[in-house]
């Protein structure tokens, strides 16, 4: 039985197959779009600078505790948590992951989408010829506002989603992702090489990594820490459940380095893009806008030879990027309802990934499509309290589990299998007990004063 679930969702060929799985989970929109628009919008360098300190205390904390559930109870989060302390209200989180998981696929599908919209629009030629900063805003201006084009494009971004995870992971999208994110990242350092080498990109450098202090707020602090949740995949039991296929002879500490490592790294090297192509085409690195990306890309292809081809290449990777990621949203969910409910993973794909699509349609309708949707800022919500409070309140549970309620020499036990001398045991100890779970609070808190 044991097996047959397991096969039912795949298993990792290997360490690497994991470690690019769990990376094509971490990298996507998240990267790319997500973290340069945070920067944009909370003050540039200090943003940056907080960011980092996250991943590294916290981020990475939460990573190597989800892996180290995963491996041990080898269930999805649900039965993990089950497994562990049976019949206890911490079946909940198990609950919370599964809903944040179908939140997040719905407005994450609608960003994915536009990529996959960009991609057309490069290729037929939208962008040739001298391309402005007012030209790119505009067109992003009615591309995202057409509503049958964004219903549509977000119907195919759930629609392969939901094909590929009722197939099953493995032979698909490892394949894929092991060939397509390397050419990812190549494109990626290619087009920083040639942001960093526009007139003018220094000043956009400046704003990206020159922190200004006077711009540090909790309302910083609170966007870097769910933005570092969000990029690493955490908090919802993602790497639970990718944790529970890896093998009791594998480092999941380096596993968890690595993972951590690629996704910050594509996200600083994306930023590094944006920012000085923005300060080159004359604008201020506060523009903001979840429309950022699309407005900025075009201008840097169309500073390059043959740059609509480099274009349509790279809104083409991004949007595999996203779909690594979309799978893995879905997963949580339809490893729930395949393990714990006995539906069949077509019956779940379905199930779910419509749900995904019904509930998208407003954030899809909310960048000028309807007026109500426009109004309500759906998408910008849905992408707070699930991209952002959802996945820190998981987190913060993740931690208090690990650390008090299933214990740390228990978890401990897991993390030295494959890894014997554990040399960040003590850091990782205290930040899954203490730190890490002190400073959600005070930002949970803080969210409060936020709102109010
Ligand atoms: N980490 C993904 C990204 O950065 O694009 C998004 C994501 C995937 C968030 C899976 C949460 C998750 F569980």
């Amino acid at each position: 039985m044991e097996n047959q679930e397991t096969n039912a969702r795949g298993t990792w060929g290997s360490k690497i197959a994991f470690i690019f799985a769990a990376a094509g989970s971490a990298i996507g929109l998240g990267n790319i779009w997500r973290f340069p628009t945070q920067v944009s919008q909370n003050g540039g360098a200090v943003f940056v600078l907080v960011y980092i300190i996250a991943v590294a205390l916290i981020g990475l904390t939460v990573m190597l505790a989800e892996l180290t559930i995963g491996r041990h109870a080898q269930k999805n989060p649900v039965g993990a948590i089950e497994h562990i302390k049976p019949r206890s209200p911490w079946k909940l989180f198990g609950y919370l992951g599964v809903i944040t998981g179908v939140c997040i696929l719905s407005f994450y599908s609608v960003a994915a989408g536009w990529a996959v919209g960009y991609m057309v629009k490069t290729a037929s030629g939208a962008f040739r010829g001298e391309v402005t900063g007012q030209m790119t805003d505009r067109i992003f201006t009615e591309f995202s506002a057409d509503p049958l084009q964004v219903i549509l494009l977000l119907a195919i971004i759930v629609g392969l989603t939901t094909f590929i995870i009722s197939r099953g992971v493995k032979k698909g999208i490892e394949r894929w992702t092991k060939i397509l994110m390397p050419i990812l990242f190549v494109l990626i350092i290619f087009l920083a090489i040639r942001a960093l080498t526009l007139p003018g990109a220094g000043k956009g450098l400046v704003f990206y990594l020159k922190p200004d202090f006077s711009k540090f707020s909790g309302t910083v602090v609170l966007f870097a820490l769910g933005q570092a949740f969000f990029s690493l995949s955490l908090g919802m039991g993602t790497m639970i459940t990718y944790g529970s296929y890896i093998s009791k002879s594998d480092n999941l500490v380096s596993s968890a380095g690595w993972v951590t490592f690629s996704d910050t790294l594509i996200a600083i090297l994306a930023g590094m893009i944006i920012f000085p192509t923005l300060a080159f085409s004359g604008q201020p690195g506060d523009v903001g806008g979840v429309g950022l990306i699309y407005k900025i890309f075009p201008i840097i292809f169309s500073q390059i030879p043959g740059g609509y081809i480099f274009g349509t290449l790279f809104f083409a990777l991004i949007s595999v990027a996203a779909l690594t990621s979309t799978i893995s949203l879905l997963e949580v969910p339809v490893a729930y309802l395949v393990d714990e409910k006995n539906w069949s993973r077509t019956k779940a794909a379905l199930g779910i990934g419509t749900l995904a699509f019904v509930l998208g349609v407003p954030s899809a309708l909310s960048s000028g499509g309807t007026q109500i949707f426009t109004k309500l800022r759906i998408f910008y919500w849905f992408d707070f309290i699930f991209g952002n409070i959802s996945l820190a309140v998981g987190a913060l549970l993740i931690c208090v589990f690990v650390g008090y309620v299933w214990g740390v020499k228990k978890a401990l036990q897991e993390v030295f299998s494959g890894n014997p001398r554990f040399k960040l045991k003590p850091f990782w100890v205290f930040s899954l007990k203490f730190l890490s779970p002190i400073a959600i609070i005070i930002i949970l808190i803080f969210i409060k004063t936020i709102a109010g």
